[in-house]
């Protein structure tokens, strides 16, 4: 069989089933398995495939009909410019973060702030990327030690010297950092079925926050005697919540106009 004849093949098969980019996920999926980049598949329709490139092609785009997400299949994922390991244990990083991570960066670069923590770094994208734009020393914490290979992957492939620690939310720390940069658990354990079929494949510990905030609260709490800032990831729905704190500062929207990061002064 055919390239061309191939990608048309998987591009129907996702098609069919709804998938919302069947084009480019096809191609996605061709460059992946053959390991070729995007000039190679689009400039070589006739190259000749075998049939075990073909079934893997076809059970990769059956895995992405029950919803499992591409970049845990390719392992890569794009965040401010730079390529990101990801696998199943860590959170994809999201196009929304950014909006965290710049604002992070323009008051680092603005006061000159030297000592930054990334609480809750996952796959290390907000870490390494405040790292690459600043002069900080850059601190990123995760209590999944899985989560922290994979930033350990990423801090080696990124040529980046980022520290990490395990540790459960702010219980290493001590002395004072000028900014905490985190994006927490922060979707209610009621909001899970509400999630889509994608979402859900991503790890619990990584979504999932209580009913109350309580773990958000304890972040605001514990950040008082440890920094000067505290810049939060938030959902829309928890403005209310984090007004009621005395050191809540304001709340930054995202570029869909959504309430997006919230900011703290101690
Ligand atoms: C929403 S993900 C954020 C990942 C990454 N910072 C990003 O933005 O792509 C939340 C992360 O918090 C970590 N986490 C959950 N509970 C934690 C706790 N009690 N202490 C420290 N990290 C925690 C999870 O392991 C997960 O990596």
């Amino acid at each position: 069989m055919n390239l061309s004849i191939a990608i048309k093949k998987v591009h129907d098969y996702l098609a069919k089933n709804i998938v919302i980019n069947p084009m480019l996920e096809s191609i996605i999926i061709a460059r992946y398995v053959l390991k070729k980049d995007d000039m190679f598949i689009l400039s070589n329709p006739n190259l000749n495939i075998n049939l075990f490139d073909y079934k893997k092609m076809i059970k990769i785009a059956k895995k992405r009909i029950d919803g499992y997400p591409l970049s845990y299949i390719t392992h890569k994922k794009e965040f401010m410019g730079l390529e990101f390991y990801v696998n199943k244990n860590v959170l994809i990083p999201r196009p929304e973060t950014e909006n965290l991570v710049e604002h992070a960066i323009e008051y680092i670069n603005k006061y000159r702030f030297k000592n930054i923590l990334d609480l809750c770094t996952g796959s290390g994208s907000i870490a390494i990327s405040i790292q690459r734009f600043t002069n900080a020393n850059v601190i990123a914490s995760d209590i999944s030690y899985s989560a922290l290979r994979v930033a350990f992957i990423n801090k080696t492939f990124l040529k980046s010297n980022i520290f990490l620690i395990n540790c459960n939310l702010l219980n290493c720390f001590k002395s004072g950092f000028d900014v905490i940069v985190s994006n927490p658990p922060y979707i209610l354990p009621s909001e899970f079925e509400t999630l889509s079929k994608e979402v859900k494949h991503e790890p619990k510990i990584a979504l999932l926050c209580d009913e109350k905030y309580e773990l958000i609260e304890k972040i605001i709490k514990k950040s008082k005697n440890l920094t000067k800032y505290l810049m939060l990831e938030i959902s829309p729905n928890m403005r209310k919540f984090l007004e009621s704190f005395q050191e809540f500062l304001y709340i930054k929207k995202d570029y869909a106009n959504k309430d997006r990061i919230a900011v703290f002064k101690f």
